[in-house]
């Protein structure tokens, strides 16, 4: 029998109580991971936790915690080394998606998208850094971007900001982590169909498919591939990067009506 992709390792994914995150979790865990499920509701936490482990047959434990805590995240990477004996790959997925006209936003909200988007997974990111610098094993880090750290979304100016510096964290981090076999890298996903989306727009999936050039909405099985690509062995030169996964939706730009379509060629 082959052995699974990730037999043997510990993962932490973040706010994957649901989501992108659940997703990003059940799939290491198919492919032989114990994972650690944070979300900062504990129970949806444990829930997921339970859901998957009975899917997958592994190990997967909640680990509840709010990542804009530095408590919560040091505890995070302990949690991991004490009950699985090590860290291998860790996933700063939770992220805070605050919309707000610019001329309105409020500092207060202004302090928890950075708090929960950046010091968490800066933190996170260190933690597990050291840890890894410690076992001496070298690891992998990957960070939750957005496509709107690409691309100017309306009323998204605060949280398109933290998904920028996100990916320029990863750059920076290649001088200071390569010596120690760790790497870290971004995925942007586009336009994901998850819970939370769903909620906000019932039609979000035809919404967004009609605008995608693929024509399709992203899945959160589309981000956890791209997640597990970066995590694998084979992976291991590439660092300081952010995979954009959105069905070409940056890639394009609106242009006005030219008058010809399909039929210019002939
Ligand atoms: N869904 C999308 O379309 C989309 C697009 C681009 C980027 N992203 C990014 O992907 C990541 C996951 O997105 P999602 O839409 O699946 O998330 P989500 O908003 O659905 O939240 C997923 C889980 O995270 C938990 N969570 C929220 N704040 C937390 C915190 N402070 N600490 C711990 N857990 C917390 C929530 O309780 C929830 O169960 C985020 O970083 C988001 O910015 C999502």
């Amino acid at each position: 029998m082959t052995q699974k992709r990730f037999a043997n390792q510990t993962v932490i994914v973040t706010g994957a109580g649901e989501g992108i995150g659940y997703e990003v979790a059940r799939q290491f865990c198919a492919e032989g991971a114990s994972v650690l499920v944070n979300d900062i509701l504990p129970e949806r936490a444990k829930a997921a936790a339970k859901a998957i482990a009975s899917e997958t047959g592994a190990d997967c434990i909640a680990a509840p915690g709010d990542v804009a805590e530095v408590e919560t995240v040091r505890g995070l990477v302990a949690q991991a080394v004490d009950s699985f004996d090590g860290l291998d790959v860790c996933v700063c997925n939770a992220g805070l998606t605050s919309w707000g006209n610019f001329f309105a936003y409020k500092p207060a909200d202004f302090e928890r998208v950075v708090s929960v988007n950046l010091r968490g997974s800066y933190f996170l990111a260190q933690a597990a850094a050291r840890q890894f610098r410690a076992a001496g094993s070298g690891g992998r880090i990957v960070l939750m971007s957005s496509v709107t750290g690409h691309r100017a979304v309306p009323y998204l100016s605060a949280y398109g900001m933290t998904k920028a510096a996100l990916e320029m964290l990863a750059r920076n981090l290649v001088l200071e982590l390569s010596p120690h076999g760790i790497t870290i890298n971004c995925v942007a996903p586009g336009a994901v169909i998850t819970p939370r989306n769903l909620n906000d727009d019932p039609d979000y999936e035809a919404r967004w498919g009609n605008l995608i050039p693929v024509g399709k909405a992203i899945e959160s099985a589309d981000i956890a591939n791209a997640v597990l690509f970066l995590a694998a062995p084979e992976s291991e030169k590439i660092t300081g990067q952010a995979i954009v996964v959105d069905g070409g939706w940056t890639s394009t730009s609106p242009i006005p009506d030219m008058g010809y379509g399909a039929d210019y060629e002939n």
